[in-house]
């Protein structure tokens, strides 16, 4: 299947050019400003008491820069980072084995942090609050734990869903930061950001273009931008101004809202085989194929945040928003 260019979770030929598009200083991280004062000021005060920083948890959909922050984070406090993810610790003892070759104040980032399974994440537990390990050694009767500490390091853990970790993980952390979707002003910056990156010349007026349909979303906007670039070099002279933007961006099949295929089927959905809602999460996810959590937090967040879908008390239902936005308005007058 082709990828879907409105996708917000990266596309695996993307890791390569997405680490070159990435701030690397907290002044030129572009907008979350709660979450970026926040950590301005435990920086700070770390940095002062020569410590480590208290352990970090960003929550918040795909491609809003969770894994970018964490990178900020380390190179403020000028040490070292470790990227791993829950489900690459299979075993309880390779987590203790990152744990044990951590240096002081090092930033250990685990991403996807929900996905750990339940005994790697009970190591987790006394190193995060006693910055020790406890390790079993020898088999049966003469078995016996000790008792191993580690450097002070900072644990920042990032999840698309922060439903579904445990409650003593959760309690672990000293800073939780939501991370919230990006305006038009916001991504416009970013944008015009990377285009000098990217060495293309890039408009107010086409960046305000692609900001508009990059679903509030960095990753998808410098994905548009590339597209966008492509299209721009082959056809015109390079430059991407608005009717260059707008002509890619239809050309590329990105609706004015930045609506993919999984969200125009949620809203189908509702709108066809329950006539508008309220329909129930569980009885909503069940006809999609997609599974609640999911549903819940990945894809609805966008849709409730721009006004397609509201959660009342019985369920969900479509806005009048959402009827117009795909030209059902004579469903509306039907008293749908
Ligand atoms: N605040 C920002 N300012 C500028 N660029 C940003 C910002 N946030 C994210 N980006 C850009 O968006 C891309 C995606 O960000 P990142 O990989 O950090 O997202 P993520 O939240 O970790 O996503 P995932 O949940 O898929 O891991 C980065 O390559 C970066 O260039
Ligand atoms: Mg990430």
């Amino acid at each position: 299947m082709e990828q879907r260019i409105i996708k917000a979770d990266i596309i695996p030929e993307e890791d390569r050019t997405e680490a070159g598009l990435r701030p690397t200083s907290l002044a030129e991280y572009i907008g979350q400003e709660k979450a970026k004062k926040n950590l301005k000021v435990f920086i700070e005060a770390a940095k002062k008491r020569k410590e480590s920083l208290d352990h970090v948890l960003l929550y918040g959909p795909p491609g809003l820069g969770k894994t970018t922050l964490a990178g900020i984070v380390a190179q403020e406090m000028g040490v070292n980072l470790k990227i791993t993810s829950g489900p690459a610790i299979e075993k309880p003892g390779e987590l203790a084995a990152i744990l044990n070759n951590l240096s002081l104040n090092d930033v250990l980032f685990i991403d996807e942090i929900h996905r750990l399974n339940k005994q790697v994440e009970e190591v987790l537990y006394p190193a995060m609050e006693d910055f020790a390990i406890d390790i079993m050694i020898g088999k049966g009767q003469g078995a016996r734990s000790i008792r191993l500490d580690l450097p002070r390091f900072t644990l920042i853990g990032a999840t698309t869903r922060a439903g579904m970790l445990s409650a003593p993980l959760r309690d672990r952390f000293g800073v939780v930061d939501r991370l919230e979707f990006y305006n038009v002003s916001e991504l416009m910056l970013i944008l015009l950001r990377s285009a000098k990156v990217l060495g293309v010349a890039l408009d107010e007026e086409g960046a305000l273009e692609i900001a508009k349909r990059s679903r509030g979303t960095p990753r998808i906007a410098n994905r548009l931008l590339k597209r966008v670039r492509d299209f721009a070099q082959v056809e015109h002279q390079g430059g991407i101004d608005y009717n260059v933007a707008k002509e890619a961006l239809n050309k590329l099949d990105v609706d004015s809202a930045g609506l993919d295929q999984t969200d125009r089927h949620i809203l189908d959905t509702i709108i066809y085989n329950f006539n508008g809602g309220p329909v129930g999460l569980d009885t909503l996810s069940a006809a999609i194929g997609e599974d609640p959590g999911t549903l819940e937090e990945v894809y609805e967040p966008y849709l409730i945040k721009n006004g397609f879908i509201n959660r009342t008390p019985r369920g969900r239902v479509v806005t009048e928003l959402c009827y117009r936005h795909f030209g059902l308005e004579h469903m509306l007058e039907n008293g749908e």
